[in-house]
């Protein structure tokens, strides 16, 4: 027989709900690291629609996020050609493969993760998804023997659980689950909000990435600053206006907009003009991309379907690998049959 073929070295791997318009802090965080690793290995990205149920509950709503995300992720620069483009649900093999996990995770363990605990902590009832939604996150990098996921630092916890739960079953039922790590960019790990807190949806303090111009600008110049007089230097470190225009402009305008702060002498107001004008720049191909893609949904459908398709074959090879493992044989006239290429890869476990 001829030998199992080694996974390639680098398996990127990440996922991002469709719970509202993107926003700076998913791109900066995220999608500009997938599309910069797109091109360095093996590379999966999916639209996490069952996350998002935990939050959206109109299904119209739902349905018309999904297509929005992929029309943004492609906007932006992933390209269908190099990178898996999915929909999480389309994948079922990751729900079973979450319920194997489940079987393995400590209930302490999920309650000291940050978003059952951030709810519960405002008063808010939270629902089993909620509260095991670290454990399909666990399924879904498993499920793609995924080595590294690009992701903004509130995620790094989800991280942090899917290794001891993938250490956990590797332990009980041998090498079966490829131990992941995230990869986070200095310059984007915790994008600021327009309020100086972590940049979320759950804040109302985010800037979309492809909002109407003279909304963007509003928020912009909303954006809140300190009441220090305008002669005062001030040191740019720190500082969230400055934090937010050094994403989107060139480094000359940087370098320019802190020796301004340094000096001091200048107005918010000034700093906000130049933040509209940078960022209308930076977005503006994407912009033009995503008004393209618009008029050919048939695209974006064929994107998902083929996509769908390739990350069903890797699931379902790993799924039937956990099966195996944990004493859940598929028998002949029982079920699905097995798929395709299950055993383990060779070399492909343990810690990267
Ligand atoms: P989500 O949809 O909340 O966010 C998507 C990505 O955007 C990053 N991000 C940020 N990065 C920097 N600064 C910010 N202010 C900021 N806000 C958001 C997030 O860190 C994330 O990388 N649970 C995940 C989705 C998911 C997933 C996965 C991710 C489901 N399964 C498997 C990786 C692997 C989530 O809710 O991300």
């Amino acid at each position: 027989m001829p030998a199992e073929p080694s996974p390639s070295p680098l398996r990127v791997l990440s996922g991002i709900q469709p719970t509202g318009r993107f926003h700076w802090g998913n791109y900066f965080g995220a999608i500009r690291q997938y599309i910069e690793l797109q091109t360095a290995g093996d590379a999966y990205y999916f639209i996490a629609d069952l996350h998002a149920l935990t939050t959206v509950r109109e299904p119209a709503r739902l349905r018309a996020l999904v297509h929005d995300a992929a029309v943004d992720l492609v906007a932006l620069g992933l390209d269908p050609e190099r990178a898996t483009l999915f929909v999480q649900s389309d994948v079922p093999e990751v729900t079973e493969l979450t319920w194997l996990l489940m079987t393995v995770t400590p209930m302490g363990l999920l309650e000291r993760c940050h978003a059952y605990k951030d709810k519960k902590a405002r008063g808010l009832a939270a629902d089993a998804g909620l509260f095991t939604y670290p454990v399909l996150m666990s399924a879904d990098i498993l499920a793609y023997d995924a080595t590294v996921v690009p992701v903004g630092e509130d995620q790094v916890q989800h991280i942090e659980v899917c290794r001891d739960l993938a250490g956990t079953f590797n332990h009980l039922y041998g090498d079966v689950f490829t131990l992941p790590k995230p990869r986070l960019v200095e310059a984007g790990a915790r994008v600021p909000g327009t309020d100086g807190q972590k940049m979320s949806k759950s804040y109302e303090n985010t800037i979309d990435v492809f909002e109407e111009p003279a909304v963007q600008k509003k928020k912009i110049m909303r954006i809140t600053t300190d009441s220090r007089p305008m002669e005062e230097p001030k040191d740019p470190a720190g500082d969230h206006l400055f934090a937010l225009h050094e994403l989107v402009a060139t480094p000359t305008q940087r370098a320019a907009l802190a020796d301004l702060y340094r000096r001091g002498g200048f107005g918010y107001g000034e700093v906000k003009k130049a933040l509209v004008e940078a960022a209308a720049r930076f977005f503006a191909e994407a912009r033009q991309r995503r008004a393209d893609l618009e008029r050919d949904p048939d695209r974006i459908e064929a994107i998902l379907a083929a996509g769908a398709a390739r990350a069903r074959a890797q699931a379902g090879a790993v799924l039937d690998r956990a099966r195996q493992a944990c004493g859940l044989e598929r028998r002949p006239g029982r079920g699905r049959p097995r798929a395709a290429g299950s055993a383990r890869p060779a070399g492909g476990g343990g810690s990267p």
